[in-house]
């Protein structure tokens, strides 16, 4: 059992707010989609929940009482301008899953400081399965009160690798991202969209996915699974291959090995 270096009190506020919440909406899962309250946002494919603005409302009432002047940036519309510190929020990452019941979704809270993402969280309630990591420190894993140091996957191409992507909700007016899956099906071992860009990050980082890429993303789908990844060892980019901003959307994280020949393969699309 490795000791999980949650030396700051940002992590560790950080694990305490996911943890909390997730339990929450865990026993809310199974309930019917009234009484999640869903409606949609900003086409017919974009839901949200009150559980999406109740966990959102959580775990931003936390982190203020805790850290009064960082500012914050969540998905469903909180906003405080701060100092160096920015908190950003993703209360439910996976929200049609969350809606219908599938056992697929997670928590997503990282902190940047002066720009650079220095801590951060996905948290998976349906699988008690926490994944952290902060600046320098590494990224761990944390189940069943063991905690495991996480490493991506050592896959030197893509034939021999598990990838993973996302669907734009615009996806039916745009088609972004079609001919890239099917080149991708083409290649890789196997094509998953589960429904979470912050859990297939996390998946990266633990090595049970060789990449993964999703245009169109949002800083709150992928502030902390970037860090989880950078932390594992791996590489993240935007899907050019251009550095990484948690602004950046269109974007690629892989094992680093095999990063060169994804970009390849998405240019090629
Ligand atoms: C969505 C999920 C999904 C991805 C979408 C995201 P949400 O986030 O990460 O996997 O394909 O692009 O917007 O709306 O469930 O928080
Ligand atoms: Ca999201
Ligand atoms: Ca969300």
């Amino acid at each position: 059992m490795v000791i999980m270096k949650t030396s700051s009190e940002f992590l560790s506020t950080a694990i305490e707010a996911a943890s909390q919440v997730g339990t929450r909406l865990q026993e809310m899962l199974g309930e019917s989609r009234a009484s999640k309250g869903v409606t949609t946002k900003r086409n017919p494919a974009d839901l949200v929940t009150q559980a999406d603005r109740m966990t959102e409302d959580h775990i931003v009432r936390l982190l203020r009482e805790r850290f009064p002047n960082h500012g914050v940036v969540a998905e469903e519309g909180t906003s405080h301008p701060g100092g160096d510190y920015r908190w950003i929020i993703d209360p439910i990452d996976g929200t049609t899953n969350f809606a219908y019941g599938v056992p697929l979704f997670a928590v997503s809270i990282a902190l940047e400081h002066k720009g650079d993402l220095i801590a951060g969280v996905v948290y998976h309630p349906s699988m008690d399965e926490l994944f952290a990591a902060e600046r320098g420190h590494g990224a761990f894993l944390r189940r069943n009160g063991h905690e495991k140091t996480l490493r991506v996957s050592d896959q030197a191409t893509v034939a021999d690798s598990v990838v993973a992507t996302g669907l734009p909700y615009a996806i039916r007016e745009t088609g972004h991202n079609i001919p890239e899956i099917e080149r991708l099906m083409r290649t890789a071992i196997e094509v998953r969209i589960i429904g979470t860009a912050a859990l297939n990050l996390a998946y990266v980082a633990a090595g049970r996915m060789g990449a993964f890429w999703e245009p169109g993303l949002n800083a709150w789908d992928i502030a902390a699974g970037a860090l989880l990844v950078q932390e594992a060892g791996g590489r993240i980019s935007d899907t050019q291959g251009r550095p990484f901003h948690v602004d950046c959307r269109d974007v690629l994280a892989t094992n680093g090995r095999v990063h060169n020949e994804m970009v390849r393969l998405l240019g090629a699309a």
